[in-house]
């Protein structure tokens, strides 16, 4: 099935403008597909404890777990920024994207203009980390 990336991308850009980010002023949205074909949300919501700022990919992802379940199962991603070059996830949330996906799965950065690239979850992660008990 072919995710409609035109209206992701309109989501995201929406969801990026709830953004609460009043110490960066870097809003993120993103909007994600389950292979269910359900469609979450989520947008960066920081804190004063800087450590404690949520990514909009980890805000989505967890709005996705927390009504699938967990074996929910990522297929797409459109992540939104306003930046020129529209900004990639950070490394935590590529190991969190593999934590529910799979070497295809398509992560699409837009930005409020005209860009938009994509990417698959190989491509940003190549090498993963993967606990197992026997390591
Ligand atoms: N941010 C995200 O929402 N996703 C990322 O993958 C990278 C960074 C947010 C966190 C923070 O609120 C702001 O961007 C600046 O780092």
């Amino acid at each position: 099935m072919t995710d409609d990336i035109g209206m992701l991308k309109g989501m995201a850009l929406d969801v990026m403008r709830k953004a609460y980010c009043p110490y960066s002023k870097f809003k993120v949205g993103c909007a994600l597909v389950t292979e269910k074909g359900n469609i979450y949300t989520g947008c960066n919501v920081e804190n004063a404890s800087y450590g404690g700022t949520i990514c909009a990919e980890s805000n989505a992802i967890v709005h996705a777990v927390a009504e699938e379940g967990p074996s929910m199962k990522l297929r797409t991603l459109v992540i939104a920024s306003t930046s020129e070059d529209p900004a990639p996830p950070c490394a935590i949330c590529r190991q969190r994207i593999g934590e529910f996906g799979n070497p295809d799965t398509a992560i699409w950065l837009v930005n409020d203009k005209q860009a938009q690239i994509s990417y698959t979850l190989s491509d940003l992660l190549p090498h993963p980390f993967v606990f197992s008990p026997e390591n």
